[in-house]
């Protein structure tokens, strides 16, 4: 399979009008999450293909929803122009609707930037997060690195309430690429933001992501926020306008609630 960087209209094209077959169940996945080769016109990639009817009911979200908001978080970080995540768009498939998204190969030796270091060697540049302890005791941190790519992912995290923002969750591409995956339990009306990326919590927001959060908050207002009527409730687009403004009025990372465990497990 070849496996060239496509343009996102082409793989928009690929994912929406191709010819799916399926891999495989990924076996680290909680809901019906499945792998597949797509093909159209002679182009085959993969996709992750995540049917509603697989979606297991979750206490604090309404069913039947998951695959709509892995669409929204889509079409939100299209908005921003960040290219976050995969192209996602919603349609039929082998087991009925359900969200199809552009499959991210990472490289053997692919960076990472997230992940638990021994509590007295953080790297240079990266912040501790979380103290954890071994089997034997041993302390280490889970930490980050102090990354404009991965700030600006914290930045769209707390714009689309991501409840579930770990390590495993973070792709890299080449060519210094990162793609965040799995934001099935975004876009809460509540304060639900979990994560593992707390480094910059409280700091000014960059002046770059400052722009491009008041043009998302015009752009809210009038055809994104139409759209994204089609994938969520009008109440969540709502509040997801007013997460836009507050974020831009206060000019901070947000700061974890202290009565919410604010780093999902496991966090990698
Ligand atoms: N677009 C993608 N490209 C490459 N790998 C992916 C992609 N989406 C998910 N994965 C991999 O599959 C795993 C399970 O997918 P995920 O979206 O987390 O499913 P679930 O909602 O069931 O937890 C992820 O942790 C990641 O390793
Ligand atoms: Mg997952």
């Amino acid at each position: 399979m070849t496996v060239s960087v496509l343009a996102e209209d082409d793989a928009l094209q690929l994912l929406t009008r191709g010819a799916m077959e399926l891999e495989g169940r990924l076996v680290d996945a909680s809901n019906t999450t499945l792998r597949a080769e797509i093909t159209l016109d002679g182009l085959t990639r993969r996709c992750v293909y995540k049917p509603v009817r697989g979606e297991r009911p979750l206490w604090d979200f309404p069913d039947g929803t998951l695959a709509g908001r892995e669409v929204s978080a889509y079409l939100v970080s299209q908005a921003t122009g960040w290219g976050l995540v995969p192209p996602t768009v919603l349609r039929d498939g082998p087991l009925g609707p359900g969200a199809c998204q552009l499959w991210i190969d990472e490289p053997d030796d692919a960076e990472t930037l997230i992940g638990f270091v021994p509590a007295y060697e953080v790297p240079p540049g990266w912040f501790a997060v979380a103290n954890a302890r071994d089997e034997d005791g041993d302390a280490y941190a889970l930490a980050h690195a102090d990354d404009p790519r991965l700030a600006r992912l914290a930045v769209l995290d707390a714009v689309i309430n991501n409840a579930d923002r770990k390590g495993g969750h973070v792709l890299y591409a080449p060519e210094g690429t990162i793609y965040g995956v799995d934001h099935g339990v975004s876009f809460h009306v509540e304060n639900k933001l979990r994560t593992v990326l707390w480094g910059w919590t409280g700091k000014p927001i960059p002046a770059e992501s400052l722009e491009t959060l008041t043009a998302l908050g015009a752009n809210l207002d009038g055809t994104l926020g139409a759209t994204l009527e089609q994938h969520l409730t009008v109440s969540e687009v709502q509040h997801l306008r007013l997460r836009v403004r507050r974020l831009g009025r206060s000019g901070r990372f947000p700061k974890p609630p202290p009565d919410w465990p604010a780093v999902p497990w496991p966090p990698v």
